[in-house]
């Protein structure tokens, strides 16, 4: 089983829509391992997305991930990362598929409602950042053999 890293971001924490984001996730048959909210500080912040660190756009997001809670999620299934990402859809909302998190939940780019990890690799990073390892959860869903 693989895991990824996902987090609301704070825009959808204020609109209150961690329920629906998470009810997706659930509904699609994948395992919650470790789930809080919480504001991060500037420091994780640049460090969860120090690959874009030369971008225009790295302060803004800086600013804008640390601006409110988000809500952070270590999540558990085959392939997982690509079900997720395919999930979560493109990262401009206004070009994503409707049917995917950011095709219905939102409008614009700066504000795409939820991160995924991109990749195996990425993944274990980002659980490594925002999770310490008491806080992911190992138990057995009694539904797996109904989802695999
Ligand atoms: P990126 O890793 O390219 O997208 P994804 O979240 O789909 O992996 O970019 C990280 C975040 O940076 C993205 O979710 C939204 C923001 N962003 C901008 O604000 N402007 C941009 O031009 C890009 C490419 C991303
Ligand atoms: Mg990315």
């Amino acid at each position: 089983m693989e895991r990824t890293f996902l987090m609301i971001k704070p825009d959808a924490v204020q609109r209150n829509l961690i329920g629906e984001v998470v009810s997706r996730i659930e509904n699609k048959g994948l395992k919650l391992v470790a789930a809080k909210l919480f504001q991060a500080n500037e420091e994780l912040a640049k460090e969860h997305y120090s690959e874009h660190v030369e971008k225009p756009f790295f302060n803004g997001l800086v600013d804008f991930i640390t601006s409110g809670p988000v809500f952070a999620m270590v999540v558990e299934g085959n392939n997982v990362v690509e079900v997720t990402r395919t999930l979560v859809g493109e990262t401009n909302p206004a070009k994503a598929a409707p049917g995917t998190i950011r095709g219905d939940y939102g409008v614009d780019l700066g504000r795409n409602i939820i991160h995924g990890s991109d990749s195996n690799e990425s993944a274990k990073r980002e659980i490594g950042l925002w999770f310490n390892d008491a806080e992911l959860n190992d138990y057995k869903l009694n539904n797996e053999a109904w989802v695999y």
